[in-house]
């Protein structure tokens, strides 16, 4: 199985490593050798640290994209375009692809998802959400069968991080972000967490998969931690409570539709997302049949997004060499998604 790599940064560099360092046991769970067969990057004179074939750095994506000799595509390059653009033409290659990429995911999944049913191959991004954390998987096809009414949680690493720091040590929002930047948990442009976009990309993706619904970004209300001061986080710790950055969507129990939101909330000190810290994420499901079920773990950071990415490599790859797809876009409800308020 021959794989291009797009994006070659904090995950891209742990998922190459780790592809490296494991390649024996991979290619045994998957029945064939995995490898690269090429590393597109921005600007590849420059010198990595990743024990790799200078060869193997392009900076064609589009042509690395194109080979012949690629049967499976990793962006992790994120942003809309020309990420889409690359996918779009991968998948229309009949390449299996797998992205961190909530962006455009949550923008236009819909159009990445119709090629893919259209080309009979496939499309995985369990790294799009909580890093580490399955959650996709579960959303897509182990609850394909049960009502889901409301998924509720933590799902960006660098304002978790961010606010635990502030309440726990009084650090400034300033000192904390930085350091968020420093391990590797903040986006490239540290707004998209902190204005709340990463985390409501997740949430349409999670409501898109929950209730079979195609909930785009503009869907979901949104407001960012940039407001939130060391002054609320101590009156919120007066009152019991903990400052969070929650997602929430969910059933309407009136009429048919959802809700989607992203914004920081007081929660009891007594929750269990309040011993939610750092970097961690924690997502919580409720459905008809299966009743509160909790994902938790590592949300951002290379080597557990590594993970997720890695855990999507071997599954198309089995898919690819078994001559089969693995699971499609779900047949889609026109659920109309509330304002704000009515739920
Ligand atoms: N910037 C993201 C976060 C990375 O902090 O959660 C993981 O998606």
């Amino acid at each position: 199985m021959r794989i291009a790599l797009l994006g070659c940064g904090v995950v891209g560099s742990e998922t190459v490593r780790l592809l490296q360092a494991n390649a024996a046991d991979l290619a045994a769970r998957v029945g064939a050798p995995l490898e690269l067969a090429g590393i597109a990057v921005r600007r590849p004179g420059r010198a990595r640290a990743l024990d790799v074939d200078p060869a193997l750095f392009t900076g064609d994506a589009a042509g690395l994209v194109a080979r012949d000799d690629v049967d499976i595509v990793i962006e992790l390059v994120g942003g809309i375009e020309p990420a889409r653009s690359w996918l779009l033409s991968a998948l229309r290659g009949g390449k299996s692809v797998v992205t961190a990429n909530k962006a455009l995911l949550a923008s236009d999944g819909a159009t990445l998802h119709d090629a893919a049913a259209a080309a009979g191959t496939d499309l995985y991004y369990e790294a799009a959400v909580a890093g580490a954390i399955p959650l996709i998987r579960p959303l897509r096809e182990s609850m394909a069968g049960d009502r889901v009414h409301r998924v509720l949680g933590i799902v960006n690493g660098t304002t978790n991080f961010v606010l635990t720091r502030m309440d726990e040590i009084g650090a400034s929002f300033t000192e904390a972000l930085a350091e968020a930047g420093a391990l590797g948990y903040a986006e490239a442009d540290p707004s998209a967490d902190i204005d709340g976009f990463d985390a409501a990309a997740k949430a349409a993706i999670m409501a898109q998969l929950a209730f079979h619904s195609r909930v785009t970004i503009d869907d979901v209300y949104r407001v960012g931690i940039g407001e939130v001061t060391t002054a609320d986080i101590a009156s919120a710790r007066e009152l019991g409570c903990t400052v969070k950055a929650l997602v929430v969507a969910e059933r309407s129990a009136e009429t048919e539709g959802i809700s989607v939101r992203v914004h920081p909330a007081m929660i009891p000190r007594t929750h269990p997302l309040a011993g939610v810290r750092e970097a961690f994420n924690a997502v919580f499901v409720e459905s008809e049949a299966a009743g509160q079920l909790m994902f938790y773990g590592q949300g951002a950071g290379g080597a557990p997004t590594a993970s997720a990415v890695l855990g999507d490599v071997v599954a198309v790859a089995r898919n690819r060499i078994a001559g089969r797809r693995g699971p499609g876009e779900s047949s889609y409800a026109a659920l109309p998604v509330l304002p704000m308020g009515r739920t």
